[in-house]
């Protein structure tokens, strides 16, 4: 994909990046937004090709779908359930002139994702479980909800076609359905990138 040189060099480091978001938000980023080498890495091996469609589940101010659209032929997008977040991401999309991005608001429990070819998880519950690390008090956690979630989210794997990329960043093995098969970890074993096989 083309690259303006100003979307180059919003995406040259985490910090770079970082100078596309408010203030309020750079403080997350840290903790809750996927760094870039991780980014690029998981997206090269979910987007092979130009026919590669990705959803990021709970995409956050969009920086895994940024990246990814930039690096890969794929198209990215992300479904997210904070609102501001998604007007940050998609304000940032459109500064930088990325064309194969784009961020919806809303519950993923909301959307079918059975048609896309390669799914990206960063281990988006887990604010439900532990409240400190909860991003802001804007929607409703309980470990209810991480259940709800995460039996959702198992029912959409299991029913994804055979071929299925998947790669998971700080998620244990135990949480992924035996149908997907481990191809490759990286970042100690934090990305794990997987196939769905049966
Ligand atoms: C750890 S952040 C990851 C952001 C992004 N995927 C990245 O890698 O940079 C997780 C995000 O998931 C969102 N999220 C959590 N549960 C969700 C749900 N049920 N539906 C949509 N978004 C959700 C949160 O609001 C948060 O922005």
């Amino acid at each position: 994909m083309y690259l303006t040189k100003e979307a180059k060099e919003f995406l040259s480091s985490d910090e770079a990046f970082d100078k596309l978001l408010p203030i309020y938000i750079q403080s997350l980023s840290n903790i809750h937004w996927t760094p870039l080498n991780v980014a690029l890495m998981a997206a090269q091996f979910l987007a092979p090709d130009a026919n590669a469609k990705v959803i990021d589940i709970g995409a956050g101010i969009g920086k895994f779908c940024i990246a990814g659209a930039c690096c890969t032929k794929g198209t990215f997008t992300g479904i997210e359930q904070r609102k501001n977040f998604v007007t940050i991401g998609n304000k940032a999309i459109k500064k930088l002139g990325v064309a194969n991005a784009e961020l919806l608001h809303g519950n993923f429990t909301e959307l079918d994702i059975t048609s896309y070819t390669g799914v990206y998880f960063y281990n988006s519950f887990h604010e439900n479980l532990v409240f400190e690390d909860a991003l802001d008090n804007k929607v409703e956690m309980s470990t209810e909800l991480y259940e709800k979630y995460s039996a959702h989210l198992l029912n959409q794997l299991n029913a994804m076609p055979v071929g299925t990329r998947l790669a998971t960043f700080w998620l244990s093995v135990t949480e992924i359905p035996g149908c997907y098969k481990l191809k490759e970890s990286h970042f100690n074993n934090l990305l794990k990138l997987w196939v769905k096989e049966s």
